[in-house]
């Protein structure tokens, strides 16, 4: 305590070091509440003129106003008229629980929960949390991988932290009296930044460093989550592509989504809320932000942050931030830019003409992220056909999950994830839970 009000006590003395644009909290790698990404490639994440999405699926890191969340998309994509229940899937800790709960909320909170008690319910589907025994049906599948383990080299972020942290506390020990900061004291203080603003809005450890130390903290997670959970990871692409199959098979079936004698058909919103180490498999299966189109870029210099690089930490593992894929149903050509109404008949929405196609475009915390070889479809998308071949290629680099992962002799170890039509799931040993809980006294 008495370190903490020294801390605050010298903090007036510090100068803002950079400038005025520069945001500590789009830094802060995990640690950054929820903002959206700058659009690396370019490409409005607004859904093309000509587009409408039909379906979507998200899969999301844990964090604070998720209620937001569940408003934007219920507004965004239109798919749930009023009265409709909704299912949502999560991993079961707590925090990850309570984020798909308060998004549920947020969907649902234009409906009447107290007197219609039968509708506008949601259903949080949990499946346990980092366990070795449900394999490839679960949302934290790394922890069933035993490999997995052995593939992490995030010991490389520690390593960089090395270069700097001391040089850091060397700084700011001329500014205090009776305090000694060393070099393991820097990575906590940096942390607190993103953390405080999460929980309440405290920035005061954000003016502590100038903005090569915030780079330097960024690069570290860069570091940590690429060689860690991501695409410098061999099992990474592995255990992050039974979700990205799961996924396009239910993009891929137009009328019947009750697939593989599944009892249950999801929402065309498909959301899975899990946590931060479960996303950069994600990226891997995909192959985005490892292209060897850039060989000076990936795999990522363990010495030097190299800007080129569009792999950043900040803008996937924040706070509540996500990777989702959007089918749109898009028309050959943009709408007329004047309608004429005539009485009788309904003007067709964007996406809605005989001719129009399929496609699949990805969201990163909102950016468009083109896949590679595969986005010359309206809003740099990629066409179903084409992304199921895609994702189709991505299988031979990320390998069957039972056989790469070494578990060919392990009772019920599967590769697949069903949890999205088996509801509940036997092998993914998934429960339900309703959401509002009803109000007892009022049923
Ligand atoms: C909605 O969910 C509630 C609670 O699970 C259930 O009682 C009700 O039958 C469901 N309604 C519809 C229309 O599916
Ligand atoms: C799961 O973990 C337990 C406890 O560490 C261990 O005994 C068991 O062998 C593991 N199972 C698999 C399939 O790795
Ligand atoms: C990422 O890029 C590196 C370097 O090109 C490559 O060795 C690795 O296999 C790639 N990872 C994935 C998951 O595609
Ligand atoms: C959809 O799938 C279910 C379950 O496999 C099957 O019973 C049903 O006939 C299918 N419907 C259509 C239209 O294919
Ligand atoms: C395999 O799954 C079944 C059904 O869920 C379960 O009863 C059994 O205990 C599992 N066996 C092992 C070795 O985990």
């Amino acid at each position: 305590m008495t370190s903490l009000t020294a801390l605050f006590a010298f903090l007036s003395l510090v100068t803002l070091a950079y400038s005025t644009d520069f945001n500590p909290l789009h830094h802060s790698g995990p640690a950054s509440p929820y903002f959206n990404a700058p659009s690396q490639f370019g490409v409005p994440p607004s859904t093309p003129a000509q587009c409408k999405v039909d379906q979507a699926a998200y899969i999301v890191r844990h964090g604070s106003e998720a209620f937001d969340l569940g408003m934007e998309l219920r507004k965004r994509y239109r798919f749930t008229k009023g009265g409709d229940n909704f299912t949502v899937w999560s991993a079961g800790q707590q925090r990850v629980v309570d984020t798909a709960t308060y998004f549920t909320l947020g969907y649902l909170s234009q409906g009447n929960y107290l007197s219609a008690p039968g509708t506008n319910r949601g259903q949080v589907v949990t499946t346990p949390d980092s366990v070795n025994f449900t394999f490839a049906d679960s949302l934290t599948p790394s922890t069933a991988c035993p490999l997995y383990s052995q593939g992490d080299t995030s010991a490389k972020a520690t390593t960089f932290r090395g270069t700097y942290q001391g040089n850091i506390a060397n700084r700011l020990n001329k500014f205090l009296d009776g305090l000694a900061l060393d070099a393991t004291d820097i990575g906590v203080m940096q942390d607190l930044c993103g953390f405080q603003a999460e929980v309440d809005g405290d920035t005061r450890f954000c003016d502590i460093f100038d903005e090569s130390e915030w780079l330097d903290y960024e690069y570290a997670h860069d570091l940590n989550y690429y060689y860690g959970s991501g695409p410098g990871n061999p099992f990474s692409a592995t255990v992050g592509y039974p979700w990205l199959k799961a996924i396009t098979e239910l993009f891929s079936s137009d009328s019947n989504r009750t697939q593989g004698g599944g009892n249950f058909v999801p929402p065309p919103l498909i959301m899975s809320f899990t946590h931060d180490n479960n996303l950069p498999p994600i990226v891997s299966a995909l192959g985005v932000w490892n292209s060897s189109a850039l060989p000076d870029v990936y795999p990522l210099s363990t010495v030097r942050a190299n800007p080129d690089r569009t792999f950043r930490s900040s803008f996937l593992v924040s706070f509540r931030g996500y990777i989702a894929l959007e089918r749109m149903s898009c028309d050959a050509h943009e709408p007329p830019t004047s309608v004429t109404h005539t009485s009788g008949q309904v003007a067709l929405g964007p996406g809605a003409s005989a001719s129009a196609q399929k496609y699949v475009r990805l969201r990163i915390n909102n950016a468009v992220v083109p896949l590679p070889g595969c986005a010359t479809g309206p809003g740099a998308s990629c066409s179903l056909a084409a992304f199921e071949n895609y994702v189709r290629s991505r299988a031979e680099v990320a390998g069957d999950f039972v056989a790469r992962c070494g578990l060919q002799d392990v009772k019920n170890a599967t590769n697949t994830l069903d949890i999205f039509t088996n509801v509940p799931s036997e092998l993914a040993q998934s429960t339900v839970l309703v959401v509002p809980l009803p109000y007892a006294g009022l049923l």
